[in-house]
């Protein structure tokens, strides 16, 4: 009897979860992975010590006057690299299955030009991945976040082709001596920002104001280390390390603000100019055909002999080609796009568009004005990229929401919910390749421009105690939960 009553109840609870929508459908696969992200200007500190060499964001925070809110600086930031072993300790508890951080350039080759180790440096992060490895957490490191040296800077910084030599040495450094132990990397982290918003329009160091032009010239040497980086692996440590390298770009949703062709073409034309300008020379091996026709029209309307869109030669094409375990993609936002004819004459990325985007003010908006809570955007962008670069792996390497700090945090929790949902429903129903998702961020950090007025940490970071105290927010209970039960329940 009481096995029929069993059977009965399976059946109602089973048939009110179906029709009330309970039913916990949203588990995510076993192998997928789940991390959290810092980067190492964020959270090391420690700026000046143990023979590191000034980056440009250590020169660019020192200015008098600062460009950062409230003059904050990441000279002590949420001190990782003294209490790196608290970090792995709250990495353990969350349970995740990797972290993803990156390493200080000028920590390992203090100017950038020489290759002299420095051996502090390296041994700081030799200890951080073997305390990791001890707690059974992958480690994935990003090997650029935006700090490049300063003396690199001082020779005209990214623009000038000289740095890809440099960079590609100073990841050589770090394969041969991480590698063994290292089995995931990035390249880059969002190189649009790196150039566009630090050699176009001024917005992130070293603050540069050349749209159109040294942003252009920086992503096409940005591409071209990239892509000398992935073959060194994949010729020379990939047979005895057996890692995967991929790259991190930072994109936000473009909708068509109506069903309109001109506008569905002009949000496809924005998508070219903001993920296309990266992904397709990785994937197919030159830049989208929207913007070579765009800016070389534009460019001889201007008067300039030639495109202000720099060439990749036949060879550099193939070379490009495929350069690419996985894509790493950072989303946070989404925007609406229209199309226009109101003709821009200015030079830049966005006029080059020649198409409007915006965030409506009625969407709701997190603590930082940029970041407009759209969830539905993350299905469309995975969807987007597995049908527009022939369905790579994709690995949501930054997702997250802003507050001003508080612990009871839950507008970050319905965040995370929300997201998370809309990719298990791209992996579920669109069958996306989604093999890992990191959460921004483990802790509450310095936040470039907006320096610590503006946190997205599971952890909050006491940045007033000398000892940069850490505390659990109800997000970490909440995220520690997921990653127990790998369901989203809704
Ligand atoms: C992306 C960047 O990679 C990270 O450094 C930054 O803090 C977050 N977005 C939030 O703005």
């Amino acid at each position: 009897r009481s096995v029929i009553h069993f059977v009965f109840f399976f059946i109602i609870v089973f048939n009110e979860a179906q029709v009330n929508g309970t039913l916990n459908n949203k588990r995510f696969p076993d192998d997928f992975k789940f991390g959290v992200a810092t980067a190492s200007y964020q959270v090391e500190g420690a700026w000046n010590e143990d023979g590191k060499g000034e980056n440009v964001w250590d020169q660019v925070t020192h200015r008098v006057p600062s460009p950062i809110v409230n003059n904050d600086t990441g000279d002590v930031a949420c001190d990782s690299y003294h209490k790196y072993k608290e970090d792995v300790a709250m990495l353990k508890d969350l349970g995740v299955d990797f972290y993803r951080f990156s390493i200080s350039w000028s920590r390992i080759l203090p100017t950038g030009f020489d290759n002299k180790i420095n051996e502090a440096g390296l041994q700081y992060y030799k200890n951080l991945v073997k305390e990791l490895r001890a707690n059974g957490i992958e480690p994935l490191v990003t090997l650029y976040h935006w700090d490049l040296p300063q003396p690199l800077q001082d020779i005209g910084g990214w623009p000038n082709e000289i740095i890809i030599d440099k960079y590609v040495d100073y990841a050589r450094v770090l394969f041969r001596e991480l590698g063994d132990e290292v089995k995931y990397w990035l390249t880059f982290n969002e190189p649009k920002q790196t150039c566009n918003a630090g050699y176009g329009l001024a917005q992130k160091a070293p603050f540069i104001t050349s749209p159109g032009m040294a942003d252009y010239l920086c992503t096409h040497n940005v591409l071209r280390a990239h892509a000398k980086t992935w073959r060194l692996y994949d010729e020379q440590f990939r047979k005895d390390q057996k890692g995967t390298i991929g790259i991190t770009l930072d994109i936000q949703w473009y909708e068509p603000s109506s069903n309109s062709t001109a506008d569905i073409e002009a949000a496809e034309t924005k998508m070219q100019f903001a993920l296309g300008w990266y992904a397709n020379p990785i994937v197919y091996g030159d830049y989208p055909s929207i913007m070579q026709s765009n800016i070389a029209r534009r460019s001889a309307q201007e008067g300039f002999k030639e495109s202000r869109l720099p060439q990749f030669t036949e060879e550099e094409k193939k070379y490009m080609k495929g350069t690419y375990d996985f894509l790493g993609v950072n989303l946070y936002t989404a925007s609406l796009v229209r199309a226009t004819d109101e003709p821009n004459p200015s030079m830049g990325l966005d006029e080059d568009s020649e198409v409007l985007a915006w965030q409506p003010d009625d969407w709701e908006t997190a603590f930082s004005s940029w970041l407009k809570v759209v969830p539905w955007g993350m299905r469309k962008l995975v969807t987007w990229m597995k049908n527009t670069y022939d369905n790579p792996k994709i690995m949501i390497t930054e997702n997250g929401y802003s507050d001003s700090g508080t612990l009871e945090d839950d507008g970050r929790i319905s965040y995370y919910e929300r997201y998370l949902s809309s990719l298990r429903d791209a992996m579920e129903f669109d069958e996306v390749d989604v093999i890992g998702y990191a959460a921004w961020s483990l802790m509450d950090n310095f936040e470039w421009l907006a320096g610590y007025s503006e946190k997205f940490g599971l952890y909050h970071v006491d940045f007033n105690s000398p000892n940069r105290e850490r505390t659990a927010k109800k997000s970490a209970l909440w995220y520690k939960n997921l990653l127990e039960t790998r369901c989203l329940v809704e």
